[in-house]
């Protein structure tokens, strides 16, 4: 099976968690394994009896420490977290995060025993540059920080111009740089790792998506909020 990762953004709500758990829950054994869900940290609290993987949005650059309002990956797994998003785009719009400050969060989540689910993609603008933005995001995780390597990672690409529009990148395209960033992950890293495709995934282009030979998975946003969006999402990523 792909891999299917839900990103609630900042939505969710303590009265709807549970619910949602029980309804994912029914599914297969085979597909739990392969489905993890990012939701705001409080409501990790909420969805303790979650078959499937959980995961978070973010996390601090530390294990501990006086850092006011922020969260240790430590504490996050010890949450019942196994993945953590790392460098999404909004959290690069809107918290200035660098490709540096993300590689060395991503480094402390896996030392954490988390698998950082690092976000890379080009904005509008960059579009004809794209390979040389991706380049450089990825490159940024090569930095050898206390020449401690990060053991365990994905990688999701998403053109920040595709989220939450309803339109995606030609599927060739995205293909191709699925191909090109497992490649260079594979100089970088010494082994093949997950590429996933994120940015208006949904159950009517899920399909497509999936079926492209360097897609090793989705990363979902809005469709993954309802249960009847988000399902037949899963369904498609569990044909392979
Ligand atoms: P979207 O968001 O599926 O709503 O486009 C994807 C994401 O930002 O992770």
């Amino acid at each position: 099976m792909k891999f299917v990762c839900g990103n609630f953004k900042m939505n969710g709500s303590v009265s709807t968690i549970s619910d949602y758990v029980k309804s994912l829950n029914e599914l297969d054994p085979e597909v739990l394994e392969n489905l993890c869900v990012c939701v705001p940290h409080p409501l990790l609290g909420f969805a303790q009896e979650a078959k499937f993987n959980l995961g978070a949005q973010d996390c601090y650059l530390e294990k501990h420490g006086a850092y006011t309002g922020d969260v240790s990956p430590a504490l996050l797994h010890e949450c019942g977290a196994k993945y953590v998003l790392i460098g999404h785009s909004e959290r690069r719009k809107y918290h200035k995060e660098t490709d540096s400050l993300v590689y060395k969060k991503a480094l402390v989540a896996s030392q954490c025993h988390l698998t950082p689910i690092v976000c890379v993609g080009e904005n509008k603008d960059q579009i004809n540059d794209r390979y040389e933005v991706l380049r450089a995001q990825i490159n940024a995780l090569s930095v050898k920080f206390n020449d401690k390597p990060i053991k365990s990672i994905m990688i999701a690409y998403e053109p920040v111009w595709a989220i939450g529009i309803g339109e995606i990148p030609e599927p060739k395209i995205i293909d191709s740089v699925c191909e090109f960033i497992s490649e260079l992950a594979i100089k970088i890293f010494g082994r093949k790792i997950n590429v996933l495709y994120g940015g208006s995934v949904n159950a009517d282009n899920a399909e497509e998506i999936l079926a492209l030979k360097n897609v090793d998975g989705v990363l979902v946003g809005g469709a993954c909020l309802e249960i009847e969006k988000f399902k037949p999402i899963i369904n498609q990523a569990s044909r392979y």
